[in-house]
């Protein structure tokens, strides 16, 4: 899911050429919130991040969350890593403190991601250092 379409058409090409069958949807996260759905896994791959110092949008994106996650689901997080003079990523801190009421990091690893080709051009000395979080939510 992803609200700009040109995204999803590539996610949706990429998963052809890999034979997955996945579905796609263009959608702005924060309406997700009337999904009356429940999810055992939710997998967010870069945007989380986004909200980073942002602690409206970060509430907003709790509560859904929490809203479509399953007592015991993980959500799995995949941020770009704070880095001195780089716009955007978030720290390990932030992570421990946003998810630390209602869910459990249950592991926080960092680790070099690989970038579509246009980023990867437009910044051709940057290293993607990243984050990937199990995160756990708590049984009520
Ligand atoms: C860092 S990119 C990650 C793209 C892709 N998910 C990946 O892992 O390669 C962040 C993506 O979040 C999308 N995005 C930002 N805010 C959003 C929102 N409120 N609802 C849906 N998508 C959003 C942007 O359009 C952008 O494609």
């Amino acid at each position: 899911m992803d609200f700009v379409e040109e995204a999803v058409e590539r996610a949706v090409a990429k998963a052809k050429v890999a034979g997955l069958n996945v579905d796609f949807m263009v959608q702005e996260f924060f309406t997700l919130g009337s999904w009356d759905r429940k999810f055992q896994t939710i997998i967010d791959s870069g945007l989380f991040h986004i909200f980073s110092g942002d602690e409206v949008r970060k509430a907003a994106y709790l509560e859904i969350v929490n809203q479509l996650l399953k007592d015991n689901g993980r959500l799995y997080v995949l941020s770009c890593k704070e880095e001195p003079g780089i716009d955007g990523g978030v720290n390990a801190d932030e992570i421990f403190d946003t998810f630390r009421e209602r869910f459990i990091v249950e592991s926080l690893h960092e680790f070099e991601a690989e970038t579509v080709v246009d980023a990867a051009e437009n910044a051709p000395d940057r290293r993607w250092l990243s984050y990937f979080a199990v995160i756990k939510k708590c049984e009520r």
